[in-house]
């Protein structure tokens, strides 16, 4: 079964042709990070317009790249949310266009399912259940996946997401859009020698708290000559709240008595971070680079499993901003 997955709730314009859930035919990433880089951060209306000129080139050249045809296609998959409103409804609506030209079904996919099932596609023997931590810019989450598109939350960040933690902290260091990577990068030239607050919160909760760090940074950076100590406060950051997702995700094996965890959404693409999951004592599996961040093939995939288990969306799908994980049954109708 080929599937066209479709990906724009953010500051992505992104498709991807995935066959059988697991295998990616081709994966085209248009990124809009230099459009917004000067105003250091996603300006939504922008974001809206630049998703409608890409829109039509990117699916175009998932198909060349993947070398099919589009009647060949059997599904389309596409983000409905949660997201920015606008781009998403740009996705929703080329989505919707496309399923009913070709007379295929249409799929609603949670962008969070999309991160997950992105480990689906770089271990092909990967099945529920698990347990997930998704790190992205919007969100901190763990999740208990008890079946194919069937979670349930553990815990969750009560402030910031970590990416928006790290975002916000890169702009303190005068770090380019998005932060993340650029804070890593500083960091390998530091050491993280500023004592920051280890938040865990109470004994057994799985919710995180960032904000309380960024202000410490915050506070730190007033007080030291920052020119001197940018890298020691980025690799200070960076080993702090690290320390927080580790013993975290120790205390998620222990609670659950799994011994396996998935790592997924654009954080999971620190090196740092990488280098500390695989020193623990349990199997922590997260996607190569390429499709950590946000993609059109872990759309197609997510698309894959709902199809399979009957769930498709009716062509008054809508883009919904705020989209929870827990409760999208409404976006799918029985397929036939
Ligand atoms: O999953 P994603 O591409 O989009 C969302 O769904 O949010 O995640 C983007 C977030 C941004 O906050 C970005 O700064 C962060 O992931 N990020 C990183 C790294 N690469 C991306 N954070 C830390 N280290 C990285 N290497
Ligand atoms: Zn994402």
């Amino acid at each position: 079964m080929l599937i066209l997955g479709i990906e724009t709730s953010c500051d992505e314009t992104a498709a991807a042709i995935v066959r059988d859930g697991r295998e990616i035919l081709s994966n085209v990433i248009y990124t809009q990070i230099p459009l917004h880089a000067p105003f250091g951060g996603v300006v939504p209306e922008l974001a809206s317009r630049n998703h409608m000129e890409k829109i039509s080139p990117v699916v175009e050249e998932a198909f060349r790249q993947a070398g099919v045809k589009k009647e060949a296609i059997d599904a389309v998959a596409v983000t409905s949310g949660p997201g920015l409103v606008g781009p998403l409804i740009v996705g929703v609506s080329f989505a919707k266009a496309l399923s009913f030209s070709l007379g295929i079904p249409l799929i609603g996919v949670h962008h969070l399912d999309g991160h997950i099932a992105a480990n689906y596609l770089s271990f092909s023997d990967l099945e529920p259940p698990f347990l997930a931590l998704i790190l992205s810019g919007g969100h901190s989450h763990f999740y208990n996946v008890k079946a194919f598109g069937d979670y349930e939350l553990l815990g969750a960040t009560r402030d910031d997401a970590l990416g928006e933690a790290f975002d916000k902290v890169a702009r303190m260091l005068d770090l380019p859009y998005p932060g993340g990577p650029h804070l890593e990068k500083l960091a390998l030239e530091g050491k993280p020698s500023f004592e920051l607050p280890v938040t865990l919160l109470e004994e057994g909760s799985l919710d995180f708290s960032f904000s309380g760090i960024k202000s410490a940074v915050k506070m730190l950076i007033d007080k030291i000559d920052l020119e001197k100590e940018r890298a020691n406060v980025a690799a200070s950051f960076q080993e702090t709240v690290f320390s927080i997702v580790t013993e975290k995700i120790r205390r998620a094996l222990r609670l659950s008595e799994k011994k396996r965890i998935v790592i997924a959404g654009g954080v999971a693409s620190n090196q740092r971070l990488r280098a500390l999951l695989d020193e623990l004592p349990a199997e922590v599996l997260y996607p190569p680079l390429s499709i950590c961040t946000d993609n059109g093939a872990m759309i197609a995939a997510a698309g894959y499993y709902l199809y399979e288990q009957g769930k498709c969306s009716p062509l008054t799908l809508n883009a919904r901003a705020n989209l929870s994980l827990s409760s999208t049954e409404d976006l799918w109708i029985t397929c036939g």
